[in-house]
């Protein structure tokens, strides 16, 4: 599969499978080792998720050796600041049955409406133990979620600033500073939702340019997260949806329907912006 290569020069297969939403148990270990049978080399999961032991098990039965796949993990919220964070990457490890993992994130960025002026060092804290980890060579990249240019500033300070960041991103909802931002330090974007989680698979205007290359929406909207170098990571468990969301590397969107999708007013966000949450 082709990759994205990131400024450590670790190359990632350029769409991953989303498990965000995949039941914990059977459906867990067998969508992944599905994925995998149909060519997936890169999972994406979470603490949050509740199914890193499944993920796990589906990795390990998959057959295809550790070295071959890109996993990736994110740290949970409560799990914030320095020692709470080296702590969550070791049980996520143990979860996962995995001695290193490819890539660690911050899940969200500590902000401002829930921590007022200690956000930023609460943000430094844990990126302090995420660089730790990188050091002792338990995880080959990492990065954050969710950041947008005011949470990453301060980190572009640091010793080693975020590889990735993790966002929100399908036709609907672009964060167009946020990725400006990104490719400006070589911060690798990876589409969390690419298919608005479902909620733009029905749009007419999606439709029709999908129907014109002969794809489906999914398809048109996985292909346009690549043409625009984030990183898709699509979630299914259902078997023929898994298969059919790899198969995206044999067409190109025209620069006319790109511009069209791209010029698409705001619709089909989560609701969860950055600056509001409060988990
Ligand atoms: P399911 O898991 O039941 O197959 P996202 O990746 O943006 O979070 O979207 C995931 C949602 O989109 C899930 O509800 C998933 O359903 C659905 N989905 C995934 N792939 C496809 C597809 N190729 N066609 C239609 N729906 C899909």
């Amino acid at each position: 599969m082709e990759t994205f290569v990131l400024r450590n020069g670790v190359q990632v297969p350029a769409v991953g499978f989303g498990t965000w939403q995949t039941p914990d148990g059977a459906t867990a270990v067998d969508t992944v080792k599905e994925a995998i049978k149909d060519g997936y080399r890169h999972i994406d999961t979470a603490a949050a998720y509740d199914n890193e032991e499944s993920v796990g098990r589906g990795v390990r039965e998959s057959g295809v050796d550790r070295g071959e796949l890109f996993l990736t993990t994110k740290a949970w919220n409560g799990a914030r600041g320095y020692e709470s964070t080296l702590n969550a990457f070791e049980e996520s490890c143990a979860k996962l049955g995995v001695d290193y993992v490819d890539l660690y994130l911050m899940h969200w960025p500590a902000n401002a409406k829930q921590f007022g002026e200690d956000a930023d060092r609460i943000n430094l804290d844990t990126w302090r133990a995420m660089t730790e980890l990188y050091h002792t060579g338990k995880v080959r990249a990492i990065g954050v979620c969710n950041f947008l240019p005011k949470h990453l500033g301060p980190l572009m300070d640091t010793e080693i600033p975020p590889m990735v960041d993790q966002i929100e991103f399908h036709p609907g909802v672009t964060w167009p500073q946020t990725v400006e931002f990104c490719n400006a330090h070589h911060i690798q974007v990876e589409a969390w939702s690419p298919l608005g989680s479902g909620r733009v698979l029905n749009d007419p205007r999606l439709e029709k340019i999908a129907a014109k290359y002969g794809k489906s929406v999914a398809q048109l909207c996985i292909r346009w997260c690549l043409q625009h170098d984030a990183l898709p990571l699509p979630k299914s468990v259902t078997p023929a949806r898994i298969a059919a969301n790899l198969d995206v590397f044999d067409f190109d969107i025209s620069q006319a329907d790109m511009d069209a999708i791209d010029s698409m007013e705001p619709f089909g966000f989560s609701g969860n912006h950055p600056d509001e949450v409060d988990f």
